[in-house]
């Protein structure tokens, strides 16, 4: 057991780091202020190969493992989780499922695009009343023949506006419940496709999510994901690898936070000396340090997981699922070890605090996660 990074993943952590740090920071209060999607940033991430990490460079990825994907979303996300998420969603949904499950035609057409930065993707699974029981859903593709026809409505699309590529999970075949769900490529600007309103979120607003409408929108035959009925099981399984990468996302938010805790408590002076001399403070700080670096091992752990080719749908969950709740404790105490200024944007703990919250509610509920994890544990 090694637990020191290779030179291979220190670099990914710095380059991730100097990015974040001059790239991301700048911008970032007023961005999330404004709702405003990061298009220069994620311009930028694209060229310097974080939109398609994993991907084969055949396909014009990177080529990377999944530790250094981690690596990275940890760095981006301790700045800027409103721009990890949508590295995210476009590496670990998207890429990963096209790359894993797509025909070579599909790779060729879109894959290389979407790994190369030159476009991005969304994922489209959740809809108004399927967000955790995602196999009721509503949304139908109906077969006819040489192509599909989609009507429905999906909700809280990442990307929703920006991406080019929607991986669309919907129903073909009622009678047949999950093994009659097919996952279809859909274009930007097919006709009958619309884009729906934009949310007002609390937090993560930089990032761009919508819902979209679906009316007799024609999908070819050719744009299916695997075998017909696959697309449950396609959703699920990309979604395992998702889970890793909103774990990272959480653990990023987390020890951004506390990063901004720490120099903060050596810097302000309160009673005649610095705040991290009181004991108060000092053991928040152990705390956070500690679950923090729980949260790493399991976060690392899921990704290690996948690059050995074991199975992941566990050591995912169960990162996601701690990882998310630090970020939550830890970001409020975060705001709370800055007193006043953490209450002000300024600081941007109060802004890791709003995007914290999500990250227990995306890519499955810490509900879901327990499902998850207790069916496993159960069944072994
Ligand atoms: N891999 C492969 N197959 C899987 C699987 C996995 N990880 N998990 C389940 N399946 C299969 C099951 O084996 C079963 O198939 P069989 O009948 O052939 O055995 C089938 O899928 C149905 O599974 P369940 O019976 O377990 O289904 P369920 O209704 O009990 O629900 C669930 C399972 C885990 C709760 C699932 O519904 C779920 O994960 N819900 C949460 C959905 C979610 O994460 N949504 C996130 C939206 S995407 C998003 O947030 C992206 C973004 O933009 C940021």
């Amino acid at each position: 057991m090694d637990f020191s990074l290779s030179e291979e993943h220190l670099m990914i952590q710095e380059a991730a780091r100097d990015f974040a740090q001059n790239e991301l920071l700048p911008g970032v209060i007023e961005r999330d202020d404004n709702q405003q999607f990061p298009a220069e940033q994620v311009k930028k991430m694209g060229e310097l190969g974080f939109l398609g990490m994993m991907v084969d460079p055949k396909y014009l990825g990177s080529g990377m493992d999944t530790m250094s994907y981690v690596i990275a979303m940890e760095e981006l996300s301790k700045v800027d989780a409103s721009s990890s998420v949508i590295v995210s969603v476009n590496n670990s949904l998207v890429c990963y499922g096209l790359e894993t499950y797509g025909t070579e035609e599909q790779k060729e057409k879109y894959l290389k695009r979407l790994a190369s930065g030159e476009i991005i993707g969304a994922f489209c699974l959740s809809e108004p009343e399927a967000g955790s029981d995602a196999t009721s859903q509503k949304t139908t593709a109906i077969d006819k023949g040489n192509h599909y026809v989609i009507n429905g409505t999906k909700n809280w699309i990442t990307n929703g506006n920006t991406a080019s590529v929607y991986l669309v999970i919907a129903q073909t075949d009622r009678e047949k419940g999950h093994k009659g769900i097919n996952a279809l490529i859909v274009e930007k600007g097919m006709p009958g496709f619309e884009i729906g309103p934009k949310e007002n979120k609390l937090g993560i607003r930089g990032s761009d999510t919508h819902s979209l409408i679906f009316n007799d929108v024609k999908v070819p035959k050719e744009n299916r994901i695997g075998e017909d009925g696959f697309g449950f099981k396609f959703a699920m399984k990309t979604l395992s690898g998702g889970r890793i990468g909103i774990a990272a996302q959480a653990l990023g938010i987390a020890a951004g936070a506390y990063e901004l805790a720490l120099k903060y408590s050596k810097e302000r002076k309160a009673f005649g000396t610095e705040i991290s001399n009181h004991q108060a403070i000092a053991f928040k700080l152990a705390d956070m340090h500690t679950q923090i670096q729980a949260a790493r091992h399991l976060v690392y752990k899921a990704a290690w997981d996948k690059d050995q080719g074991n199975n992941y749908d566990l050591s995912g969950a169960m990162a996601k699922l701690y990882a998310s709740q630090v970020a939550m404790e830890t970001t409020v105490e975060a705001v709370q070890i800055h007193g006043g200024n953490g209450f002000v944007k300024d600081y941007h703990v109060e802004r890791l605090m709003r995007d914290a919250k999500i990250t227990q509610i995306y890519e499955g509920t810490s509900e879901i996660q327990k499902i998850v994890i207790s069916r496993s544990i159960l069944r072994d």
